[in-house]
């Protein structure tokens, strides 16, 4: 049987890209969409999908379960809406995908308790990019040998939330790893604290916002007269998140409660 599949975001530049992805795989529905200022129209028209099957849009995610059998909500909007958008989803066991950024370790925590209680999963994915996931990857390696460490995230200047989701979950996930070396204690610092960056799990995260940049992240990792870079770039469209947001719809459903990043639910033995 199809999964279906919601996505709230769906006329979105992430969304958009997805709901075309999902529209031609086999073995998904794309069932519907959630938009603001499109709710009542059809997602065929508005992606221009070419078929005669209408995909309704609604604007309140209460009206689309009321509405729609779904399997898996994809939650591609803005940090403003999302988490009522997933914390609804839960407490209906629709099993929940998440790519929108801005969501904090205390909103996880929460939304992980929902998804306990409600015996659904959710799988929380900073960046859907494969190529992002293997820069997590072969960062956590070198966390493991190398315990002093520190994040830069790049992005254009009209984005709103700082750090990145990336860039959150790259550090959250090397913390666990080995959480960096304090060389300098706060009680001895001198100057604006604010210039070390944000301390996410104790990793200091540098966000850059300016324009002429896309979305990039490098971890930087330092030892005595060595150090290591290393970087992705994305380009301007958002194609790169569409294969991995797919993988991630496929494997939802294989456990229960939280899972964070996409290398979660993906195979790396060679
Ligand atoms: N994890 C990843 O790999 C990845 C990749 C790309 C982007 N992202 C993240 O995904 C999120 C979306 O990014 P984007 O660039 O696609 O944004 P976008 O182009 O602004 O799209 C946002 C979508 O959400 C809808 N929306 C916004 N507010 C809403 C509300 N209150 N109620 C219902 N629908 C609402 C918008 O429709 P209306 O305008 O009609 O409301 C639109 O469809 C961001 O947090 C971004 O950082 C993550």
């Amino acid at each position: 049987m199809k999964k279906r599949v919601f996505i709230a975001g769906a006329t979105g530049w992430a969304g958009s890209a997805l709901s075309k992805g999902v529209f031609e795989k086999d073995n998904l529905e794309l069932v519907g969409g959630l938009s603001s200022s499109k709710g009542g129209e059809d997602l065929t028209k508005v992606l221009n999908l070419g078929t005669e099957n209408e995909i309704p849009i609604f604007s309140k995610i209460e009206e689309a379960i009321k509405a729609l059998e779904i399997d898996v909500l994809v939650e591609y909007t803005k940090p403003d809406i999302a988490k009522h958008n997933i914390v609804t989803a839960l407490k209906n066991n629709i099993n929940v995908v998440i790519g929108t950024s801005g969501l904090d370790n205390e909103d996880y925590q929460e939304i992980e308790k929902t998804a306990v209680d409600n015996d659904a999963s959710v799988l929380a994915v900073g960046n859907f990019a494969i190529t992002v996931v293997l820069l997590q990857k072969f960062s956590q390696i070198a966390a493991k040998y190398i315990p002093n460490y520190e994040i830069i995230d790049y992005a254009h200047q009209d984005k709103v939330d700082a750090p990145s989701g990336t860039a959150r979950q790259l550090a959250h996930s090397l913390s666990k790893v080995q959480e960096p070396k304090q060389h300098v204690s706060d009680d001895n610092f001198r100057g604006e604290k604010e210039s070390r960056g944000a301390r996410i799990d104790g990793v200091h995260v540098h966000s850059v916002r300016l324009p002429g940049h896309v979305i990039s992240i490098e971890s930087i990792f330092g030892l005595k007269d060595e150090r290591l870079s290393i970087r992705h770039d994305s380009g301007a469209s958002a194609d790169p998140y569409v294969k991995g947001g797919i993988l991630a719809i496929e494997k939802v459903n294989d456990f229960k409660g939280l899972k964070r990043g996409l290398d979660s639910i993906m195979d790396f033995n060679l």
